[in-house]
């Protein structure tokens, strides 16, 4: 009889906005132990977020090793590790001491909206969407690098002589994996590059001319490699000798671990943001509606897959605004028993434009707002206003997919931290009028990574045995009357068109 002992595992690391994880997997897709480490979020200024990259270097390997010994496994049975991470975050760092040059600059940041504008201006909104599928927002990582490069002393020279890497955190954490300073795999995967707004969407290549129209030297640029291959193998630290076989944005893993892989089929992650993703196939499909043209995988030499994307920045991150900058809740779950202790939302609309509005608006303009108070209104109905907008966020998407791809969304598969709210859950079922679903592993972004790796390793076979791991685990069903549903999204809408406009 197999021993746990002779068992083989793929471990995936999932750097995460809030938090680095490492959760390991069996043969099954099943969960054998997490192990999870938040690191702080640095706000220096209005719209400004951050994140140390050495205390997130360090988190990794923590949570490695703590993954390892729950498992009560040896590196000796992982048979690969997989990457996923948020994405368009960016970093710049010394290639000969390994040190960060600056903090990272969280996706969520705003301090490029201006610097957008300008390229607006200048090289042309069309020009950046035709290449690269996106829109020219803060968001996305080459303005971030441009403003790094423009505001810390000397850095562009630096960069020019091929002093400085580039890397969203996929290619900072693989490139420390590998070996750091000492021979460490400076690559990133198409996934993730096709969020910094420098890679041709086409020829999954950087793009030479929106290099020189951003400003960014090629020489800080990783290597663009598939999602599912592998590109080095740890050296040193708890997993020394594990190849590290796969990298995807962490919602990309999420389609990949859904098993969306045909036309049409997608789903939706409740984070700090909400990403919801549709498998459009082979071909990119360009959006008319305000969603982004993405790479969805690239498993090796096979052809990549594309995705149409809704963005949403602040979903979770509202309720955690709530809890650590209002201090109205202790807990994040108590938001649930606190929006539950009301009917409706008493007239109240919370529009969480923190970080500008992303998807269908892509306003960078936008702040948040609060509409309808009346003395009426108490902390209860905020809280259910906090619920609501997450979900009124996810039908705006919803109906921009159909608009573009002309396809009715059947049911919404979901997944992430906030599918433990069975209210909000409950409201998205009622705000779409369509089925909600969560599979029995919920936590898809690092099985999508950990399938991606043990499909490169040839740990699985291929994605039917990767789909056939895929269990329903709850199901919501809409239960609200058309009026009312029609009546709030109209309300909502005239709340989000009183955030915009706050930049002079
Ligand atoms: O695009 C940002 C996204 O990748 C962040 O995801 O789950 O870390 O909030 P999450």
């Amino acid at each position: 009889r197999e021993s746990a002992g002779d068992r083989e595992y793929i471990a995936a690391i999932d750097q995460g906005t809030t938090s680095s994880r490492c959760i390991v997997f069996d043969h099954d897709g099943r969960i054998v132990s997490v192990a999870q480490k938040e690191h702080r979020q640095i706000f220096p200024r209005p719209g400004w977020v951050e994140h140390d990259a050495v205390e997130i270097r360090d988190n990794v390997r923590e949570v490695m090793v703590d993954s390892l010994e729950k498992a009560g496994i040896t590196r000796g049975q992982v048979k690969a590790i997989g990457i996923t991470n948020q994405r368009e975050t960016t970093l710049l760092w010394d290639r000969a001491t390994g040190e960060p040059v600056h903090n990272a600059i969280v996706w969520q940041d705003t301090r490029t909206d201006r610097l957008c504008r300008e390229l607006g201006r200048n090289v042309g909104q069309d020009r950046f969407r035709r290449e690269t599928g996106l829109p020219l927002a803060s968001y996305f990582a080459g303005p971030k690098i441009r403003w790094l490069l423009d505001n810390v002393e000397g850095l562009r020279e630096r960069a020019e002589r091929g002093e400085i890497l580039f890397g969203t955190m996929d290619s900072w954490v693989i490139w420390n994996l590998t070996g750091g300073p000492d021979g460490g795999r400076h690559v990133t995967d198409v996934t993730n590059a096709s969020r910094t707004m420098l890679m041709n969407l086409r020829t999954l290549e950087w793009d030479e001319r929106i290099l020189h129209s951003m400003g960014v030297p090629a020489a800080v640029l990783p290597e663009i490699r598939s999602s599912a291959e592998v590109y080095g193998t740890a050296r040193g630290g708890p997993l020394d000798g594990v190849p590290v076989a796969s990298a995807l944005g962490d919602q990309q893993a999420a389609l990949f671990g859904q098993t969306c892989y045909s036309v049409g089929e997608g789903k939706s992650t409740y984070g700090t943001g909400t990403f919801l993703l549709m498998n459009t196939g082979e071909e990119p499909v360009n959006s008319y509606h305000g969603l982004l043209t993405t790479v969805g995988y690239r498993i090796g030499d096979a052809k990549p897959v594309y995705a149409l994307e809704g963005a949403i920045a602040v979903t979770g991150a509202l309720v955690q605004w709530m809890r650590d900058q209002m201090g109205l809740i202790n807990s994040a779950a108590e938001i649930e028993t606190l929006a539950l202790s009301v009917e409706d939302n008493g007239g109240a609309y919370f529009v969480p434009a923190f970080s500008g509005l992303f998807a269908p608006y892509w306003r960078s303009d936008a702040r948040g707002i609060i509409a309808g108070l009346t003395r009426y209104v108490t902390k209860a109905h905020l809280a259910r206003a906090v619920l609501e907008a997450t979900a009124w966020q996810t039908r705006e998407i919803v109906d921009a997919m159909r608009k573009d791809s002309g396809t009715e969304l059947t049911t919404l598969k979901v997944d992430g931290g906030m599918t433990s709210n069975n209210l909000l859950m409950q409201s998205i079922a009622d705000f779409l009028d369509a089925p909600v679903v969560r599979p029995m592993v919920s936590e898809t972004t690092c099985l999508g990574a950990a399938y991606a790796a043990g499909l490169a390793t040839g740990f699985w076979s291929d994605t039917d045995e990767l789909r056939a791991n895929w269990r329903r685990a709850a199901e919501w069903s809409p239960a609200m009357a058309e009026e009312d549903r029609e009546r709030e999204y109209r309300n909502w809408l005239k709340a989000v068109r009183r955030t915009m406009g706050w930049l002079d």
